[in-house]
């Protein structure tokens, strides 16, 4: 026990050298991307009617960063909207830099209309897509642009030079305010409503009205190959994602390379990236590309349209052709296509644990509290929706947030006894009892020793609906071990542990009615916050938050805040 310890100790220490040593042998060419992102209403017209959207510079989506692996990147923001804002960079781990991290309230205070903020991060490690977006109330809804990580200069793909590279962002539209639609949600108590289109890049596409004259086209060359980076950064949906008559090669996730494999059918979840490699190999013509939605929710209302762009031969002018689409509960087809990722490299995952937890996650039912009117308990049977983990549903801080709080110890913000299993043990994807229902809200957080070696098991619950999950940590890449179907079971389920070559992610799909596990090793000091990406989730409390301490070594310390760090 003590030897296996010490050698894990041992390895980790070699591996940092050698990460060490790796980044300064690339610090010659590494460069520093400055941009300047101000958050504006502009006007953006879809679906025939005209909104005073909120954007970055006036692009919709926003613009895309392109940089190398070891870049770094410095990017002032300034918020001439009226809402509060903050940005958030999906992914980036944010080495000691948890400052630039962006989740309201979690890593700082939001920028104020008028205000501003730098962010400043580097790129270590990293290679493939990633992306930006808004980290406050419903304002990503409008406010995302991709992340592009090329290999450090010098260094190519770990897979043949693909002979063009293209990028689609799927986004969910509300033909109305989106920061309304929460905010009606918020009131009544009950879901907010549904969106009325997803969107490629941020069109609609054919099958919507006024929208088919700008729908968005994907040239290919025939025989070319095409890297195509996906990116879902809808708001509360899971996507199926299909190119008619063409075979998908997935190469990469979250910025981290992966095992080839070949499927015709992609689910991501908000959150999620996947980079496949495709070839042109069918007749010259014009094809659809299609995405519409993975609703795992048995009877809860959901957005059923489909949005397409066209995936265009040259000189081809013919009506497009339309793939199948998997059925909207299709679980068989998402399951499959999760299940299928495996690193590419061999990776180096946590044997020995410092920290074994079990988290359930699911939604909730408040009663309607005593002296509130009926119009605020919309829910069902006059409830209001919540949501939580381990029972605990999380509140934000309001005039602090939890980094600053640690950082400067300033005590009353938060508490540390997030629970490390739930208060009880219950058949957690049966037909769970009402009295459990009902969580209890609090600013709950779990606290790591710098190097801690973690363990978490996800289990969703049948609470009121289950669902799939879409669970996103900030600060790490973890390793997925295993997902199944029905409550964990350590007796038969940790054989299923892939510990040889599992996927590393940011964002892992919880199976409905089903449980994940993943591993990290608390290596980024920082607050960090582990939530459900479905942003309807997140306001009801699908979140926890890890305080990782300061390690002992001058690389493993929180910076100190920047001077421009926004108050509360
Ligand atoms: Cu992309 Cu906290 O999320």
């Amino acid at each position: 026990m003590e030897s296996a310890f010490t050698n894990n100790r041992y390895a980790f220490f070699l591996l940092s050298l050698l990460l060490l040593f790796s980044s300064f042998s690339s610090l010659k060419s590494a460069k520093t991307h400055n941009h300047d992102f101000v958050v504006q209403e502009t006007k953006v017209k879809r679906l025939c009617k005209t909104h005073n959207s909120i954007t970055v510079n006036g692009q919709f989506p926003g613009p895309t960063l392109e940089v190398n692996n070891g870049d770094t990147l410095v990017i002032h923001v300034t918020n001439k909207a009226r809402y509060n804002v903050t940005i958030h960079w999906h992914g980036v781990r944010q080495m000691t830099t948890a400052w630039a991290d962006g989740p309201e309230f979690i890593t700082q205070c939001p920028i104020r209309p008028g205000g501003s903020y730098t962010y400043r991060f580097t790129i270590s490690g990293q290679e493939g897509t990633l992306w930006w977006h808004a980290h406050s109330s419903w304002v990503r809804a409008t406010v995302y642009g991709a992340i592009i990580i090329h290999p450090q200069e010098g260094y190519s793909y770990p897979f043949p030079k693909p002979n063009r590279e293209s990028l689609i962002t799927l986004g969910e539209w509300w033909d109305a305010n989106p920061i309304d639609v929460i905010q009606e949600a918020t009131r009544t108590g009950a879901a907010p409503n549904v969106s009325d289109a997803y969107t490629i890049n941020g069109q609609p596409g054919d099958l919507y009205k006024c929208s088919s004259q700008d729908t968005v086209k994907i040239p290919v060359d025939s025989g070319e190959t095409s890297l195509i980076r996906v990116i879902n950064a809808a708001l509360n949906q899971q996507l199926f994602f299909t190119v008619a008559n063409h075979k998908l090669t997935v190469v990469g996730a979250d910025a981290s390379y992966m095992k080839p494999f070949t499927t015709k059918v992609l689910m991501l979840g908000p959150g999620q990236t996947t980079d496949v490699l495709m070839k042109a190999d069918q007749p010259s013509a014009r094809y659809y590309i299609a995405a519409r939605a993975y609703a795992s929710a048995q009877g809860a209302p959901f957005d059923n349209t489909t949005t397409t762009a066209i995936l265009e031969y040259k000189t081809a002018t013919s009506n497009p052709i339309m793939p199948p689409l998997p059925a909207y509960n299709d679980t068989t087809t998402a399951t499959a296509f999760t299940t299928s990722f495996k690193s590419l490299r061999k990776p180096i995952v946590p044997t020995e644990l410092d920290h074994n937890l079990f988290i359930t996650m699911g939604l909730g039912i408040n009663q309607c509290p005593s002296k509130t009117r009926a119009r605020n308990c919309q829910g069902p049977n006059g409830t209001r929706f919540t949501a939580s983990m381990n029972n605990v549903s999380f509140v934000l801080p309001s005039n602090v947030s939890i980094l600053q709080a640690h950082h400067q110890g300033i005590p009353g913000v938060f508490t540390t006894d997030f629970p490390s299993s739930p208060p009880v043990t219950f058949d957690y994807t049966g037909n769970v009892s009402r009295s459990l229902w009902q969580p209890i809200r609090g600013t709950k957080v779990y606290k790591l020793k710098y190097g801690s070696r973690v363990q978490i098991v996800l289990q969703g619950t049948s609470i009121f609906t289950a669902e799939n999950h879409p669970i996103h940590l900030h600060g790490y890449d973890f390793y997925i071990l295993a997902e199944g179907f029905g409550n964990f079971n350590p007796k038969t389920d940790i054989a299923k542990f892939n510990l040889v070559d599992p996927p590393l992610r940011n964002t892992v799909s919880l199976p409905v009615k089903g449980w994940a596990v993943i591993r990290f090793v608390a290596d980024n000091p920082g607050t960090w916050i582990m939530h459900c990406h479905l942003d309807v989730h997140i306001g009801w409390g699908l979140a926890t938050v890890f305080v990782v301490e300061d390690g002992p070594g001058p690389l493993q310390k929180l910076e100190q805040p920047p001077p421009d760090l926004p108050v509360c």
